[in-house]
């Protein structure tokens, strides 16, 4: 599929076709595309925790305030971040490039980040986001659909994936074959209300 084609296809669908199982090679296809997605300082910061197995999605329905894609979904991806990549062996980020560079690159990644938390959280969050939307056009060109979604209990899901400490959840895709039209799209805004040349 074409890449406009994906982009102007996709849309957040909400209803499944649960009996569907993707193999194994698709979802591998997914995530490698995933982590092809940019981040800063190549810092990788992401975690992906995926579930396929039905009573845990139906666990993460009922903490999603009952919304039925989450069950119905052959795939829920779970985009989490570890605010500390930062600081743990940083080198591996930048594994093949000569060791001059690698010293400096790393030196300033650590100076971007160490003591600065909402630095830390703004980073889990942007690569979430870029990698939520690979996987969503990714799924979308191999024929499947997707919901991105942040409307379940954060602390509560947390808790189901054992989520460490200096962790954060980003957001939940759900991948799925689609059971149903989604209604038309709310609409969006012109560019003139969105675009400014130069400055605001
Ligand atoms: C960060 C984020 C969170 C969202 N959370 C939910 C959600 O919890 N449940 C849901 O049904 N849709 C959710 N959506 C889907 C939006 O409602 C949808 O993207 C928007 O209405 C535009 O529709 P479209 O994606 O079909 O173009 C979410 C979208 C984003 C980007």
């Amino acid at each position: 599929m074409d890449t406009f084609e994906a982009i102007e296809s996709r849309r957040s669908v909400k209803s499944f076709d649960i009996n569907h199982k993707m193999s194994t090679d698709e979802i591998t296809k997914i995530l490698e595309s995933a982590v092809l997605s940019p981040t800063s300082y190549n810092i990788q910061n992401w975690r992906f925790v995926i579930v396929t197995n039905q009573k845990i999605k139906d666990r993460l329905s009922e903490l999603s305030y009952g919304q039925r894609q989450v069950s119905e979904a052959s795939l829920v991806i779970i985009l989490c971040a570890d605010l500390n990549s930062w600081d743990k062996y940083p080198e591996r980020y930048w594994q093949n490039i000569p060791e001059e560079s690698r010293i400096a690159l790393v030196d300033s990644l650590r100076n971007s980040y160490r003591g600065k938390s909402q630095q830390q959280r703004d980073e889990a969050m942007r690569s979430c986001g870029m990698a939520a939307q690979t996987i969503m056009l990714a799924a979308r060109s191999m024929g499947y659909d997707t919901c991105p979604m942040k409307g379940f209990d954060y602390d509560g899901v947390g808790k189901l994936i054992h989520l460490p400490d200096d962790h954060v959840i980003s957001m939940m895709v759900v991948v799925g074959k689609k059971a149903k039209e989604p209604g038309p799209r709310g609409g969006q805004l012109p560019l003139s209300d969105v675009v400014f040349e130069n400055s605001f």
